[in-house]
């Protein structure tokens, strides 16, 4: 087979701002070791996230200057309705400006203290928002997820077992809601099977429990099906994931990874009664119902994005771009996360800096080696973010959509050669400031060196 080539050309360009290892030094240091509070044109290559990040097409461009600004019953406000509805099913729209307001309208109505939200894995705000809502969140991953190396098909997949036991101890009545994330993100982009939403499905219907997917990677999971899981071959991406959203109640999107938009977002869902309670929430801070956190621009690129994610050639282009850089990495001897998921290589950080414990958060250490030898950033996902419930120190290199190229892969594996090779010399961190919540986008630290 001949290479997979992006399926585009480039017409605009940005440019790279290249820094020296001693400039680095000082911005790192001005940053308190946490690339998340560097100005980003001293970033080289970012893939601290996929997220808003993406390269929009020219007819994403072309819908900008179209997009209808009317307060209100905006003509981009229609285009994308009919766009959503169309693709999920659900009768209810609601646009919100990103992913997690979606999700805090959500859980205001079906969280709240004494429930409890049930998730395959949620992510950081996912969690956030259900804990602010003063419900409680669970995770109930598929036993593989616990193991990087196991090569299964659908390591984003729900514990079965675990999500009846959790029904049953919290009792069906307090279970405000079940969420399926797909692709898991916190679990390594990993999809979930239409198998295990089924079941989920079915669990949710014999307790009487709403079920939702989050939806942000909606398309990436589809391609998965499609490759891995008998009777989807011959089906579109659009088809794999029409069935998968009939599955769910409804879902929350953040248009900011499968829509290729920079900001967006909405809230899905057949319920009418519950859309109308979820719209008075949305005037009090987001907007009004027509465009709810969006310019009508906005609205108008993600109804052009929404389709095209759905397209064949990009998506094989899509996963082929994180194989490589998965392979390429085992190859110069980081464990990484494996299969190969989405959206994001995860390297094991603990593996590769075994010389570093815990406490002093091997992940943070590789994130801040990445961005000091060669202006890579990168985001930990581990202890930093998650405490002591951390199960892996993973660090994502997320790949925004339709924005590198190889020989940028290839520059980052090199990289990555140059850290194993100074691996043994490496500082851990010490975290002295810890923000009250979601800690890791704020928190400062210095470096404590290590005795190997
Ligand atoms: N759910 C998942 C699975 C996500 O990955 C994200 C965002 C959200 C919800 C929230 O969406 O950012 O639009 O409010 N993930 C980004 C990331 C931030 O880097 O993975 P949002």
């Amino acid at each position: 087979m001949k290479t997979i080539i992006e399926p585009f050309r480039i017409k605009v360009v940005e440019p790279l701002r290249r820094t020296t290892r001693a400039e680095r030094e000082k911005l790192l240091a001005a940053a308190h070791f946490n690339p998340f509070l560097l100005h980003a044109d001293d970033v080289l290559i970012d893939l601290l996230t996929d997220s808003g990040t993406s390269a929009m097409s020219q007819n994403q461009w072309a819908g900008i200057m179209r997009g209808d600004e009317s307060y209100a019953g905006s003509e981009s406000y229609w285009r994308l309705k009919r766009e959503v509805v169309d693709l999920t099913g659900y009768a209810e729209f609601i646009p919100t400006h990103q992913g997690r307001a979606a999700e805090r309208i959500l859980f205001s109505l079906l969280g709240g203290p004494g429930k409890t939200v049930i998730a395959n894995t949620h992510f950081d705000t996912t969690r956030a928002n259900v804990e602010q809502s003063g419900a409680r969140a669970v995770d109930c991953p598929c036993p593989d997820a616990k193991d990087l190396d196991a090569a299964a098909p659908f390591k984003g997949n729900m514990d079965l077992g675990g999500l009846l036991r959790e029904i049953e101890a919290a009792g069906p009545g307090n279970v405000g809601v079940v969420v399926l994330t797909v692709t898991n993100n916190s679990g390594g982009g990993q999809p979930v099977s239409m198998a295990n939403a089924r079941a989920v499905r079915e669990i949710c219907r014999d307790s009487g429990i709403p079920f939702f997917l989050d939806a942000c990677r909606f398309a990436e999971n589809a391609w998965f099906i499609r490759e891995r899981e008998d009777g989807y071959a011959d089906k579109t991406i659009r088809e794999i994931a029409r069935e998968m959203f009939g599955l769910a109640d409804g879902c929350t999107f953040s248009a900011k990874k499968d829509a290729f938009v920079n900001m967006g977002g909405f809230l899905a869902l057949n319920d009418s009664e519950g859309a109308l309670e979820a719209r008075n929430l949305l005037i009090l801070t987001e907007g009004f119902p027509t465009y709810g956190g969006m310019a009508g621009r906005d609205l108008e690129a993600m109804a052009i994005g929404l389709r095209e994610i759905c397209d064949h050639d990009y998506m094989e282009y899509r996963i082929a771009s994180t194989r490589y850089l998965c392979r390429g990495l085992e190859e110069r001897g980081v464990p990484t996360l494996k299969p190969a998921g989405g959206h994001a290589a995860y390297v094991d950080a603990r593996r590769t800096l075994p010389h570093i414990p815990l406490a002093r958060f091997p992940g943070q250490a590789v994130v801040n080696a990445l961005y000091l030898i060669g202006g890579v950033r990168a985001v930990e996902i581990g202890t930093v973010m998650f405490g002591e419930h951390a199960q892996h120190d993973l660090v994502r290199l997320a790949l925004p959509r339709r924005v590198y190229t190889q020989s940028h892969i290839d520059y980052v594996l090199e990289v990555f050669e140059e850290l194993v090779a100074t691996a043994p010399e490496l500082p851990g961190y010490e975290m002295t400031y810890e923000p009250r919540v979601l800690r890791h986008f704020t928190a400062h630290f210095e470096p404590v060196p290590i005795e190997a």
